[in-house]
């Protein structure tokens, strides 16, 4: 399949794996590379800009197709020094780059002068637009149902994506609530040139998380996750459990009160004892609706032929029949 998406990137497929703390390390962004996809390791997950550089290092021994660097811009928990991550960015020879969270244009005259390329990923049509005019070379439009965080919005991507589509002049791609070839299809419906999966991915033979993870997503419905974080406009869908609960009355007791520190202990330090110790239940981590549609856990490989043959088989064969 032919997009704009997969001529930016020089990759085969229109699939882009989005950063996922603790998620996107090498072996999963090499997998999702080698089978075609855009695999993309989640910047700050790593904590100095010499363990990323060790990270990008890692995965080019891994895979020799394009792969890309996710840079969450946080206004929220002290903020990271992002020249040196951009720097061991740029001397790791990385092209592409995600940004997401508050807008990189602070960040855009190192990033382009490196030739690199931006897809900064948003949730609203006006920081979409916001991105272009800066000079993004693409946008990911993350629509309500994604995992992570989906802004204030509440705009789902069957208004979100067309919206984006009527007003954007790069390239975008659909990302929340993405699974499989029917996704794809609808996705390049609606205007979009390819799809991001954060929730999918993880439920793979190569994501480098604990078996008990990927578990939880299989055995999750679409109505298994919830918002939280909400009062302190930094809402976050996240994978239902007693601790979510308990943030939930916390947030339900204070209102428009909450401070951050009234839920710190949920949701700080939570994403080691989930991804490495497989500790599902304990703290708030981020999760999709698309949860529903995940039932196996197949390699990155498996997962995108899947996803293509399906797609083109919709293209080929239902949709000409509906024209009778
Ligand atoms: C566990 C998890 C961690 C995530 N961490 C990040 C992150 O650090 N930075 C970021 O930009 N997006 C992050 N995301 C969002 C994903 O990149 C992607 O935009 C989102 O998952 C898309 O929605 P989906 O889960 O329905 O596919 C995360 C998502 C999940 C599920």
């Amino acid at each position: 399949m032919k997009t704009r998406i997969t001529e930016l990137f020089g990759i085969r497929h229109p699939i882009v794996q989005g950063g996922m703390h603790h998620v996107g390390l090498a072996e999963l962004a090499a997998a999702v590379s080698n089978a075609g996809g855009l695999g993309i390791i989640t910047g700050l997950t790593q904590k100095t800009p010499e363990l990323l550089a060790r990270e990008i290092a890692r995965c080019r021994e891994m895979t020799d197709q394009p792969f890309g660097v996710n840079l969450t811009l946080m206004h929220t928990f002290g903020a990271p020094p992002y020249p040196e991550y951009i720097a061991a960015i740029v001397e790791g020879g990385i092209k592409i780059v995600e940004t997401a969270g508050r807008s990189p244009e602070a960040y855009m005259p190192a990033l382009k002068a490196a030739g690199v390329k931006v897809i900064h990923k948003c949730t609203s049509v006006r920081h979409a637009l916001k991105a272009e005019k800066i000079g993004c070379d693409a946008v990911s439009v993350d629509g309500f149902e994604c995992g992570g965080h989906p802004g204030e919005d509440d705009v789902p991507n069957f208004i979100l994506l067309p919206r984006a589509a009527e007003e954007l002049r790069v390239p975008f791609i659909a990302s929340g609530g993405m699974a499989d070839g029917r996704s794809l299809v609808a996705a390049l419906a609606l205007g979009a040139e390819g799809v991001n999966m954060g929730t999918r991915f993880i439920a793979t033979q190569e994501a480098p998380v604990h078996p008990k993870v990927k578990q939880a997503i299989v055995n999750a419905s679409e109505l298994d996750t919830r918002l939280i974080m909400r009062g302190l406009r930094n809402t976050v869908r996240v994978f239902h459990n007693k601790d979510v609960e308990q943030i939930m009355d916390i947030e339900r007791a204070k209102g428009g009160a909450i401070k951050i520190q009234d839920i710190a202990a949920h949701v700080t330090g939570v994403y080691p004892r989930v991804m490495e110790q497989g500790e599902v239940d304990s703290g708030a981590w981020s999760c999709g609706m698309v949860a529903g549609l995940i039932h196996d856990v197949p390699s990155c490989r498996e997962l995108i032929e899947r996803i293509m043959a399906q797609a083109e088989q919709i293209i080929r064969t239902r949709l000409p029949q509906t024209l009778g």
